[in-house]
Formats: C-alpha cells, structure tokens, sequence
C-alpha cells in the first residue's frame, strides 16, 4: 500500500504511469467509456482549509469511477474538538478505502498516514500541493509543452514552489524561482530537490530577480502572495511583493510561446495581471479541469498497489 503525500517518495516512471492512467481515463470518459473501477469504495475527505477544485474534483472523480467521496469538514468532525489525529486516523481508514486530507502542517498528513490502514492522498499542507502539480504537468503533456521544459515560478515560496521543486526533481527539468527576499523557499527542501536534481538531470536555480527567472522560460506559474493561514499578513505581503506580478511586462522577457500555469484561486492585479489572465485563461482552466482527471489517475493506481 501507498500514500500520496509528496512528490519525493515517487518516481519519474511512476509520476508518469498517473498523468498516463489519468489521460486514458479522461479520454475513454470522451467516447463515453465508463469504468466502474473504485465501485463500492469510499473516500474520507477531511478538510481543515478551505477548498473550491480539490473538494469538487476529488468528489466528482470518486463518483465517476464508482465509488463515493464523504465530505468531513474539521467544523463538523471530533479532529476540530481536539480527538487525537491517530485516534482519528484509525476510526475513518477503518471504514473508507482511500482518504484525502488538506491541512496545515505537513506533520499532522504524516502522522494520519503513520495510522492509517489505507492510502492517504495530500490535497494541500503547508508545505506541499503534489496533487495539483499531477494536474499541471498533465496540462503541459495535452498543450505539447511537456519536452524540454524551462519553467519559471514568480512569487511566494510556499507549498506550490515546493511540489514545483520536487516536479522538476523528479522529471529532470530546469526550474528557475523568483522570491522576494525573506519569502524564499525551506531551505531543507531545496536541498533535498536539488540532490534529487542532480541524478535526473534537473536544476533548481533561485533568485530574488523575476526577470532573471523568466528569461526564454517555456512555462512561467505562480500563485497568491497569501496562502491560507496566512491571512493576517496580506497587507504587508502586498507591499513587500511589488514587482513580483505577472504582466505583460515581465513576460515581454520570456518567449511568444510561453504559457502561462496558475493552481488557482488567481487575485488579479496581485501576484498575476488581469491581462495575462486572460491571454491564458484556457491553459489555465484546462489545468483546474485536469484536477479531476489527474486525481482519478492517481486514485485508481494507488488502488492497484494495495
Ligand atoms: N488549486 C486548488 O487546490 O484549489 P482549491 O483551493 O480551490 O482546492
Ligand atoms: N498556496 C496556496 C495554494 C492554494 C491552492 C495556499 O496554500 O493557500
């Protein structure tokens, strides 16, 4: 049995058999092929964040293969009154197949995984988002821009830039990040993608320069300034992030082909242009669609290695 909890414990081969298993299925749902594959089987949602695409992809998915999603919200479950994570961790992978928690510390996912008797899949942590980097890469394969990517994060060093790190590990492309000073990326985990980097091929390359980042990048991406939890330091963010926004400007130093990615939510005006939005809105809500088509890849293989 496996988790999905980062980037760092999969291989290139295996990141490719889910984009691979994901793709199959989302072309086989095109031609009205329906494979009931997780018939019977329930997925635990336990969401201590907030959430628009991974609650309806998860759910939708789970659905589409057969199977049902439970939405467990910390407001309504005994985990937001204090019962121990692994008490909590036995009680619903007693009962569930598969469980997707998003939460705030990465230790918390870790020590429900250390519990659980089933696979527990990372729907967001503090420190990682690997599930919507499946869905990025996915988008990257279907928009022909998956060889010899030069990519380029703009922005805060959060959880995205991290499963970033760990994407361009593992596949062994160049990935170039721009931060402001005092909002780089954990050092420990940059040390870790760039040992895996030098295996794969890879390079991890930081900067507090935008402009270094994304020159002749082939994909630029970045995400809010203020991740979830973060909220009380919005205001000082914004000032401390001028310059770091993705316009027509910044991308003038790219290439007339590049494509812009964003997980979403977007705040316009902040960390991305209204403009540059919308240039490539389609990328964009391609990649928030293949969260669904991504996550059943991913459910329906971790279900095979049990
Ligand atoms: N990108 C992403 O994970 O979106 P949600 O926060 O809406 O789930
Ligand atoms: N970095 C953002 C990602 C949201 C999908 C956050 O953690 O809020």
């Amino acid at each position: 049995m496996r988790h999905f909890l980062t980037l760092k414990d999969y291989t290139k081969e295996e990141i490719l058999e889910i984009i691979e298993i994901g793709l199959e299925i989302k072309n086989n749902l095109k031609k009205g092929i329906y494979k009931k594959e997780l018939e019977m089987q329930t997925l635990g949602m336990i969401f201590e964040k907030s959430s628009t695409r991974t609650r309806v992809s998860f759910e939708t998915g789970m659905f589409q293969l057969g199977g049902h999603a439970l939405f467990l919200s910390n407001r309504d479950i005994h985990l937001g009154r204090g019962e121990p994570v692994k008490d909590t961790a036995r009680v619903i992978s007693s009962m569930t197949d598969m469980v997707m928690i998003r939460t705030f510390e990465h230790s918390m996912i870790e020590e429900f995984a250390s519990y659980s008797s089933v696979p527990v899949i990372n729907g967001l942590t503090d420190s990682f988002h690997p599930v919507q980097l499946l869905a990025d890469y996915m988008t990257l394969v279907e928009h022909n821009k998956a060889d010899n990517i030069v990519a380029a994060y703009v922005g805060d060093g959060n959880n995205m830039t991290h499963s970033w790190m760990m994407l361009a590990a593992k596949l062994g492309f160049e990935l170039r990040i721009a931060t402001p000073k005092g909002y780089e990326v954990d050092a420990t985990i940059l040390v870790d993608a760039q040992t895996i980097a030098k295996e794969s091929g890879g390079k991890i390359i930081t900067t507090n320069d935008p402009q270094i980042a994304v020159k002749n990048a082939t994909v630029v991406t970045t995400d809010t300034w203020t991740s979830m939890g973060q909220e009380d330091e919005k205001e000082k963010r914004i000032k401390i992030f001028q310059g770091f926004i993705v316009d027509d400007v910044l991308m003038s130093h790219a290439s007339s082909d590049t494509v812009f990615l964003h997980c979403l939510p977007a705040y316009r005006g902040l960390e991305v242009s209204e403009e540059i939005f919308e240039k490539h809105s389609k990328i964009i809500f391609d990649e928030a669609q293949n969260r669904l088509h991504a996550q059943k890849g991913l459910m329906v293989w971790l279900d095979r290695q049990k």
